[in-house]
């Protein structure tokens, strides 16, 4: 049986780490770390990542200021909003939950975040110094990946790297972060002819797919190491990931539960990005 990697462990030492870096923050400038939330529509797992946001960040000691449109905004409210939240130095980290509703263009809004206060990693500019890799914020769910990865003192240098899912949230950024340390890197996605080939060389499987339980204990090499991103919701009501748990944990020399896994990870990066941001604009 594998060995679980738990997120909620690890998340809960980040969350420590921050929690100690907001209070030494706040006694020496007397200013409290501020994350804002922009959340337009209803979706509802949108609805529990700001839910949790705000919770954790309770915890951490950071401010949660919340700003949720249910029934959306027009693209230039939002524009207008995001230039507020820029302007007003009481707010150190910008959160717009994706996706936005349809009818906003999403590349637009990203880019209208001012850069140090894009706590999530998505504007072009961070991205871009990703690619750089020069010292840059880093998306939460990659850098939650990657935090798992070594605490658990997971070997990449030289490792056979596969992350299914291309997403510009995860699966990107999450090749990048594997590239730069030194992991052989191939990304499939929902064109990739033989997904099983190509995951049965992994000796790190990363999946974030997006879709319910795609990756079998068949696809799984012997002694892998699985980071399932995924979070889905079966009919039945059960949360379940991108892999099959049962069948890739009998495979697998360790492996990400879901939930308990990447999850909380998510959001402690997310504080530690604004407890970071907040830091750099007071110059300590
Ligand atoms: N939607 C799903 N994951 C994320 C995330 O990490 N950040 C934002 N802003 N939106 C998301």
């Amino acid at each position: 049986m594998a060995q679980t990697l738990d997120g909620k462990l690890v998340a809960q030492k980040v969350l420590a780490e921050v929690k100690a870096g907001v209070s030494a923050l706040k006694d020496r400038t007397g200013t409290v770390p501020t994350l804002a939330a922009v959340l337009l529509g209803d979706f509802a797992p949108s609805k529990i990542y700001v839910a949790n946001k705000k919770k954790m960040a309770a915890e951490a000691g950071i401010a949660s200021r919340d700003f949720l449109y249910p029934e959306g905004l027009s693209q230039p409210d939002l524009l207008a909003l995001l230039r507020r939240l820029n302007a007003d130095p009481a707010i150190h980290g910008i959160l717009l939950q994706l996706p936005l509703p349809q009818g906003c263009d999403e590349d637009e809004a990203i880019a209208a975040i001012a850069p140090e206060k894009d706590v999530d990693g998505f504007h072009p500019m961070n991205l871009g110094h990703l690619l750089a890799g020069a010292p840059t914020v880093l998306p939460c769910t990659p850098a939650g990946v990657m935090e798992i990865l070594d605490h658990y003192g997971v070997e990449l240098k030289g490792a056979e790297a596969v992350v299914v899912g291309r997403s510009r949230i995860v699966g990107k950024p999450l090749a990048q972060l594997l590239l730069a340390r030194h992991a052989t890197v191939t990304m499939c996605h929902t064109r990739t002819r033989d997904l099983a080939a190509h995951t049965l060389r992994a000796e790190v499987l990363c999946v974030a797919a997006g879709r319910p339980q795609v990756i079998k204990g068949e696809m799984v090499r012997e002694g892998a190491v699985v980071v399932d991103v995924g979070i889905n919701r079966l009919e039945s009501g059960k949360l379940v990931g991108d892999v099959d748990f049962e069948s890739a944990s009998k495979r697998a020399r360790a492996i990400t539960p879901v939930p308990g896994g990447v999850g909380p990870m998510t959001v402690a990066m997310l504080m530690r990005n604004t407890l970071q941001a907040a830091k750099r604009q007071l110059q300590v």
